[in-house]
This record gives structure tokens, sequence and C-alpha cells, in this order.
């Protein structure tokens, strides 16, 4: 049976994570993997978390499975994060999820009701987008098709190319956006940008679908849904991914949703049945203990406040970095890095070439992916010098 097959090269991503966990070097430093880390380089778990954790511990009596759909606490929860709590979408029942393993899970099921829906219909994806985009939403079987967006000259959107490639969608396409922090590339669409895309999507039928991975990291909780929000107000249909990943600092317990943004209550509860059947055929039905915890956290003041302060500090300390960085490579190079002062959330593209890219890691171990995407949430006062002199040397 397998004797033809060929062994893979590394994930991009997490092979080069891999690779710098290996590397003796003592001075080596990590900017590759999508995790917050603190000052110290330390992803700690959060402290709303840890009290929510403790208490399902000492409650928990059963580990039976859980609903279908997921946990409720959770679902209402995700939903009254992404839409703001007195959202008239919630109100009207527009709204509905299913609770699914992480951000990708949340892709994979949002992509398999579009193929259920319109099994012709394209998705058009941002040049570039996250690389594993194309196979989690490519491997149901929909045609992908890309729009120009990050401009790496002005370090900012293509708002040219953007529009311009999406008018060539057909009704029924789909549009795959970033809520906020774009990823890889820390670019994010304006105010009047996401209202001339909504337009857009209404005026060609095309529907969008939002993932978002970042919320909280950016500007802020409320700031970085407002495109989101702008477009379920705007629109009568909306998709969105949506994981717990990075707000709620749950990476490896799979803790993400696949939210439904309908006309009316009844097309959002019918489409609950399609995720609900998509997720039945793939992995069955969700994992519990990211969920409960998520679910806790989001549903009880007193730790939803903990975790907001957790999360404006992890977003402060980010922007600081980011201005650090910006003005320290500025001067050691001569060159203009204000941009990454300007982008967003934990990724910016340093602009460098494959070779540099290489270099810096073989020369320096410093660690980034091959398109010179960073993790900012990786530098830190005790490495900056250190990263900003090994990136000089290589360019
Ligand atoms: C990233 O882009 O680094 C993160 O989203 C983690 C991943 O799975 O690639």
């Amino acid at each position: 049976m397998f004797e033809h097959l060929e062994r893979l090269p590394e994930d991009p991503i997490l092979g080069l994570s891999a690779a710098c966990t290996a590397d003796p070097n003592a001075d080596k430093v990590d900017l590759t993997v999508g995790i917050y880390k603190d000052e110290a380089g330390l992803t700690p778990v959060f402290e709303a978390v840890r009290l929510a954790q403790d208490a399902i511990t000492a409650e928990e009596v059963s580990k039976a499975y859980i609903a279908q759909q997921g946990d409720p606490a959770f679902i209402a929860g995700i939903e009254r994060l992404l839409m703001g709590p007195d959202n008239p979408a919630l109100a009207a029942g527009r709204v509905s999820s299913v609770q699914t393993p992480g951000g990708c899970g949340g892709l994979r099921i949002g992509a398999e009701l579009v193929k259920a829906a319109n099994p012709a219909a394209r998705v058009w994806v941002s040049t570039p987008t996250w690389p594993n985009h194309i196979p989690l939403i490519g491997s149901v079987g929909l045609e992908i098709c890309e729009y120009r967006y990050y401009n790496p000259v002005g370090h900012d959107v293509d708002f040219e190319g953007m529009p311009e490639d999406l008018q060539g969608a057909r009704a029924g396409d789909v549009v795959l956006l970033h809520g906020c922090c774009h990823n890889p590339c820390g670019a994010d669409l304006s105010h009047e940008q996401w209202q001339a895309v909504t337009q857009l999507c209404a005026e060609r039928g095309l529907l969008p679908f939002i993932d978002t991975a970042y919320q909280g990291l950016g500007d802020g909780l409320d700031e970085d849904a407002w495109g989101l929000r702008h477009m379920v107000a705007n629109l009568p249909e909306v998709l969105i991914a949506a994981s717990c990943s990075k707000n709620l600092g749950l990476y490896r317990e799979r803790t993400g949703a696949t939210v439904f943004v309908g006309r009316d209550e009844n097309q959002a509860q019918i489409l609950v049945s399609q995720g609900m059947k998509a997720a039945r055929k793939i992995y069955s039905m969700p994992p519990a203990h990211g969920a409960l915890l998520a679910g806790r956290v989001l549903a009880d003041d007193h730790l939803g406040q903990i975790r907001r302060t957790e999360l404006a500090e992890m977003c402060q300390r980010i922007n600081t970095m980011r201005g650090l960085l910006a003005e320290k490579l500025s001067a050691a190079s001569g060159q203009d890095f204000s941009f990454i002062r300007r982008e967003k959330g934990m990724f910016s593209f340093l602009g460098l070439s494959e070779s540099q890219v290489d270099r810096l890691r073989e020369e320096f171990s410093v660690y980034m992916v091959g398109s010179s995407r960073i993790n900012v949430a990786g530098i830190n006062l005790s490495n900056i010098d250190y990263v900003v002199e090994s990136v000089a040397k290589v360019l």
C-alpha cells in the first residue's frame, strides 16, 4: 500500500519552529510560528483561563461527549465576542455557530458548507495569505483564485489591485478576508476599504468568509472586529471562522468555531444542521476542554475582565515592540522600516530575500518564515538588538 509514498518536506512554518527548537545556539531567536510570547520569551496560560481550569477540574464529573454543536456557553460567548453584545444580528437570531477544532476546523467546516451550497463556487484568497488556507479550503474540492492584496513596495494594501481582481469574481463566489492582523503581512483594510469591499460583495453577490484569529491583538477587541461587524450589519450572509488560540492562549486545546450569519433565524438554524453534519463526517464532534475554558471565561464578568486586561497588555507589548523594532532597524540599516509600526498584530514582512532569510538562520540562528514574515511577539528587550544587528548584516 504505502511503498510508493515519498517523504514530504517540512511544513513551511511549523518545520522552521522545530528546527529552531533543535538549534543549540544560546542566542537563537524564534520568530516563526504565530504564538504570543511575553518579555521572558514564554507563552503563558492566561490567568483567567487558569482560574477557569481550576474550577472546571474541581467540578467535572464526566467526560461524556458534549453537545454535537458544541458547548452552549462557548457558542454564546464567541458570538458575543465577535459581534459585540448588543449586535442586532444576535437579537434577531441571525447568528448561529458550530464549535470546531481550532480556527482551522472553522475554516474547513465553512468550506464544506460552501461546497454543499454551491460546488461551482470559487474561493478568492489574498496574495499573500496564510499558506494553510489553500489546502484547508481547497481540499473540499473548491477552486481557489487569488486577488492582489499586499503591496511590498509601499508596505500597504494594494487597494487598486484588490477590487480590480474581485471584479473577476462571479455571483456565488466567496471572498476570504482576514478579520484583522493580516497573516502574513500585518497590513489591514481601513474602515473605508472595508466599506468598499462590503459594497462590492453586495453588488456582485459574493459571500465574505472572514477568518478571524487575532481579535484583540491589533488595536483592541472591539476595534479589531470593526470590519466584521460592518459586514454583518450590511450583508445578508456572512461566514466566519474564529479561533481562540491567540486571544485566549488556547493554542493546543484547538478551540474555534464556524459562525454563520444568515438572513433570518430559520436560515441560521439550517446552517447549524449542515455544519454539524459536515463535522460528523470528518471528525464526528468537537473536543471539550478548550471550549469549556473559553465558555467560562467569556460568560463570567470577573474572569472576562481579567482576560481583557491580560489581552490588552499583550497587545500593548506587541505594539511597543513594533515601534522599537521599526526605529532600531531604520537606524541600523539606513532604510525605512516605519511600516512595521503601522502594521497590526503578530506579523510583518521584513522585505528580505529568501537567501537573506537563509543567512539569518544559518549564520545567526535568527529564524523566520521564508517569506521574511516575522512574529513580532517573539521580539523582546533582550533579543531586539541582536535581531536588528543580524538583519543589518545580511541587508
Ligand atoms: C502561524 O501562521 O504561524 C499560525 O497561524 C500557526 C500555524 O498553524 O501556522
